[in-house]
């Protein structure tokens, strides 16, 4: 796939030191950095720190006749895939708002047709001027996203809304912002993920392996093409804030709320590790050792998938079959079982392909078709989930 290019402006605040961390993680992901910095912002950082981190000759006069000729603002401008500025300055959101290039990074910014993001970080005071917040408005007018700054305490010691937004944040809103083709707009998808937990007693559970990565990377790729996310989940992974996210511990938690989204849904995908079996008679209090052996009572949970397959109207269904042999066998009787629509299956015991990992092995099980997929990030995984709904519809 052909390195993205992501141009990072900086301007004169004292959160470029964040962006410096910024342009270090797009750089291991892969992403081909260029970064342009205003006169204000070599105050703060030196470019040699993002040159280094970059490994890209960073930009700040337009004129500087000692530049290669394809680092000037037109072919920048050209080359970029997205342009972000982090920090922005309430000088620079003024002056894009009004049309002012007058240095490298406005008028690269300016020349540029690809997807634009802004990242304010200024004094409270200033970001709540109105003046400030009608410019943001403007360039919000002009299809520019704002991600917003944070509140906490600021470097002039004030406490309140301002700070320059965490760089994960940022990231996510460049992967967003890379994929042009949003064809989940305005569809209704509903995803769980984890393992669900089957209290023993107030201190005790059953639980499995499951942390949640499959169906959260699910989400966050359903999210970037644009529809509308419902999360059904039990993670400690950090899921993006324009999910809606539900959290439950229980299979019959996790049933009860798939229940309630499940009518509104056009899509369901089942990537949670349910149980199959829940404690009969949860202790009110804690269960005391003796010496005899314990033997707990199971009752089967009710399976979310198949009353899901059984009472689906225009929904179609995506389960998941996590097996350690038999693989198409068994996914075949789940997918025709459940009345899914498609089972994605892996093996536990293929490298890179278990619980807690980023990367899956997955075989795709359709009614006329078995796709054998190559070991991929989780994330690339959801993608391939998405392009065969899309070439069913
Ligand atoms: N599932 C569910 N409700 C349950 C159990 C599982 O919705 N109570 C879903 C899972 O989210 C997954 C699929 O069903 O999409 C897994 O199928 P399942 O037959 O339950 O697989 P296993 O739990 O591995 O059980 P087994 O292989 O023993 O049949």
């Amino acid at each position: 796939m052909k390195r993205k290019t992501v141009v990072v402006g900086v301007t004169g605040g004292i959160a470029a030191f964040k962006t410096c961390q910024l342009v270090s993680d797009l750089g291991k992901m892969n992403f081909y950095v260029h970064v342009i910095m205003t006169k204000n912002a070599c105050e703060f950082i030196a470019p040699l720190t993002f040159e280094t981190l970059s490994h890209n000759r960073v930009s700040v006069d337009t004129f500087d006749k000692n530049y290669l000729y394809d680092v000037n603002h037109i072919s920048l401008a050209k080359k970029c895939d997205v342009f972000i500025i982090a920090p922005c300055s309430a000088n620079v959101i003024g002056k894009i708002a009004n049309g002012i290039c007058d240095d490298m990074l406005t008028t690269t910014f300016m020349a540029t047709t690809c997807p634009k993001i802004i990242c304010p970080a200024m004094n409270t005071a200033m970001l709540e001027n109105v003046i400030v917040q009608d410019n943001i408005e403007r360039l919000k007018k002009y299809g520019i996203q704002i991600v917003e700054s944070i509140s906490g305490l600021l470097a002039c010691l004030d406490v309140g809304k301002g700070k320059l937004a965490d760089s994960d944040v940022i990231i996510e809103s460049i992967n967003d912002a890379m994929i042009c083709d949003k064809y989940l707009k305005d569809k209704n998808i509903l995803i769980t993920a984890g393992a669900t937990v089957e209290k023993i007693d107030p201190v005790r559970y059953i639980s499995n392996h499951s942390t949640g990565k499959m169906g959260v990377a699910i989400a966050t790729c359903a999210k970037r093409l644009g529809a509308n996310v419902t999360l059904i989940c039990n993670t400690n992974e950090k899921v993006d804030p324009n999910i809606n996210r539900i959290d439950v511990k229980s299979a019959s938690e996790m049933y009860e709320n798939v229940k309630k989204e499940f009518d509104k849904c056009d899509y369901l995908i089942m990537a949670a590790a349910v149980a199959d079996y829940t404690i009969e008679n949860i202790s009110i209090n804690k269960l005391k050792k003796n010496d005899d052996d314990l033997a707990l009572k199971l009752s089967r949970t009710i399976d979310i998938l198949k009353y899901c397959g059984e009472n689906k109207k225009h929904q179609k269904i995506i389960g998941f079959a996590m097996e350690s042999e038999n693989l198409i066998d068994n996914a075949k009787s789940k997918l025709s079982k459940k009345n899914c629509d498609l089972i994605v299956a892996n093996n536990i015991n293929d490298k890179g392909a278990g619980f807690a990992t980023n990367t899956n092995l997955v075989t795709f099980v359709g009614k006329d078709e078995v796709i054998s997929h190559e070991l991929m990030s989780k994330i690339d995984v959801g993608y391939k989930i998405f392009e065969y709904i899309k070439e069913k519809e």
